[in-house]
């Protein structure tokens, strides 16, 4: 549906993925001019376009085929296809490779003053989260009854602000959480960076780069291990 003949290829504009996501793009022999303000980088030596943009958007675009390919957090991912799904909108793409960096986990948290605590302990509470339907599903599975607070970030001050009793958010080196006296809880997702194609991309020259590009992260993928 992207109406350029170039590939467009969404990643985060800043945050953890950004650096890994250009390291990528390099590896894979894609020439970028990338001038930090610009949301649109076009490759010098392909027919490529690199839009940065915010990760939580990422999925949306390669969803509705404005962009073809994006980069973006298996988090982000399962959250955009949640919510999507309940509003009966089209959540479908096609996962192409999941990569090696973004590596996190979503989890509950609470004050370390509070000292250890089961999932009983959460019925009744509030839980402050970026993630609601991702949440909310595994509060359904577990049989817990806690509401769900949304807030798009700073999750990490909103027991101390008083606006929630725990939170559950991403945590990767656990500095966040440390720094603001939050006790890691359980795991409701791990997640990693991954690859996401449009499920309706048909155009063959874009098809045929994108078989010519997945070799290559497979090699970039090897030479790591
Ligand atoms: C996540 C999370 C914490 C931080 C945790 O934010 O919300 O702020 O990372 O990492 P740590 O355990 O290494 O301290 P993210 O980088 O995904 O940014 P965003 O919330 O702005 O999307
Ligand atoms: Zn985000
Ligand atoms: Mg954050």
């Amino acid at each position: 549906m992207s109406n350029s003949n170039r590939l467009r290829i969404a990643i985060q504009k800043s945050g953890r993925l950004s650096k890994d996501c250009q390291a990528l793009l390099k590896q894979l022999g894609v020439k970028l001019n990338l001038r930090e303000q610009r949301l649109i980088a076009h490759s010098t030596n392909m027919p490529i376009d690199v839009l940065r943009v915010r990760d939580d958007d990422i999925p949306g675009l390669v969803m509705d085929g404005v962009c073809d390919l994006g980069i973006v957090g298996e988090n982000v991912l399962e959250e955009a296809q949640a919510e999507r799904l309940r509003n009966e909108q089209c959540a479908e793409v096609n996962k192409l490779a999941k990569l090696d960096f973004g590596f996190c986990r979503l989890a509950l948290a609470w004050p370390q003053e509070l000292g250890q605590q089961d999932k009983d302990w959460f019925n009744g509470k509030r839980i402050a989260t970026t993630y609601p339907e991702i949440l909310k599903q595994y509060l359904k599975r577990e049989n817990i009854d806690a509401s769900v607070v949304m807030l798009t970030g700073s999750v990490e001050v909103a027991p101390r602000a008083g606006l929630a009793d725990a939170i559950c958010d991403l945590v990767s080196t656990g500095a966040t959480l440390e720094a603001n006296g939050l006790m890691q809880g359980d795991t409701i997702l791990e997640s990693n960076a991954c690859l996401i194609q449009n499920a309706a991309l048909t155009d063959q020259s874009k098809l045929a780069l994108i078989d010519k590009l997945m070799p290559r992260l497979k090699g970039v993928k090897q030479a790591k291990e």
